[in-house]
């Protein structure tokens, strides 16, 4: 697949680039590069990752010219500051809407950030944070798209069914629009991702940004199962988010508010 185009992020208020044919992982060179002084909205992006990271210390492998893989730098806003797990909602949403504006593709969110379509991840997001003391610095968010069918991981390492952008593409779908694109672009979605989360940024904490990431949720309705970090997970169906964006659980016949961390969640269907 083509190398980066420079011109396709030209319009949108980025502030630095940095462009890597291979890397480890663009999280670890853009949390260094924060921490050197890296404008807000500075991006990280990568045709290769030898060394990715995914959430709960796991791996994120991006075989080269196989997917998209790029992490954005925030001097974080008032708002971020004060509600830092609202970013990972706020990456979510534009995921899912970069998906529907360049692909006509509907994709929900497995709270609190992986991206699905049909019951499958599609995209993985990791938000992590630089403190200088009790301050927070900056923050990385960092996104992982499958976008052709070799950069899905072999279906026995994975915790989640997986699919891809090439995947869904060419899968018949006769509800999506003639005008719909069918071409796979990786750079195009990367320019829609980003554009969609700098629309949304300045309206972090709002009462649409929740209502966005509620209405895209996964497994609404359904009863899932949520492991907290003890042995026996929750049983219960999702109802919807909290103010602050955390899950609201019935269970039997009590509202459990899943905090964020160290959360899986999965269809107990
Ligand atoms: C997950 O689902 O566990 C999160 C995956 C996040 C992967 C992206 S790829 C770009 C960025 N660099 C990394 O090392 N990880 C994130």
């Amino acid at each position: 697949m083509q190398k980066l185009p420079l011109n396709i992020l030209a319009s949108l208020p980025l502030g630095e680039l940095r462009y890597f044919d291979t890397i480890g992982s663009t999280n670890d060179e853009a949390l260094a590069w924060a921490i050197q002084g890296a404008p807000d909205c500075s991006l990280v992006v990568a045709d290769e990752q030898t060394q990715g990271r995914g959430r709960a210390g796991r791996r994120w492998i991006t075989p080269r010219g196989t997917a998209l893989a790029f992490s954005l730098i925030l001097r974080p806003t008032p708002a971020e500051t004060n509600s830092p797990a609202l970013v990972t909602g706020l990456a979510a949403i534009s995921v899912v809407e970069a998906l529907k504006k360049a692909y006509c593709l509907e994709a929900l969110i497995k709270w609190p950030n992986d991206v699905l379509i049909g019951r499958k991840k599609i995209a993985g997001i990791l938000v992590e944070s630089v403190w200088a003391g009790d301050c927070l610095d900056a923050m990385v968010v960092g996104i992982g798209v499958n976008v052709l069918q070799e950069s899905q991981p072999a279906q026995k390492e994975l915790l989640f069914p997986a699919t891809s952008l090439e995947a869904e593409l060419s899968a018949a779908d006769e509800k999506r629009h003639h005008d719909c694109n069918l071409a796979v672009d990786r750079w195009r979605l990367l320019r829609e991702i980003v554009a969609t989360f700098l629309e949304w940024r300045p309206r972090l904490g709002s009462e649409d940004l929740r209502n966005a990431w509620e209405r895209y949720l996964a497994f609404r309705g359904e009863p899932v199962r949520v492991w907290t970090g003890s042995e026996q997970p929750l049983i219960g169906h999702i109802i919807g988010l909290a103010g602050d964006g955390r899950l609201r659980l019935l269970v039997g016949e009590r509202i459990e508010v899943i905090p964020f961390g160290e959360i899986h969640l999965r269809p107990s269907l």
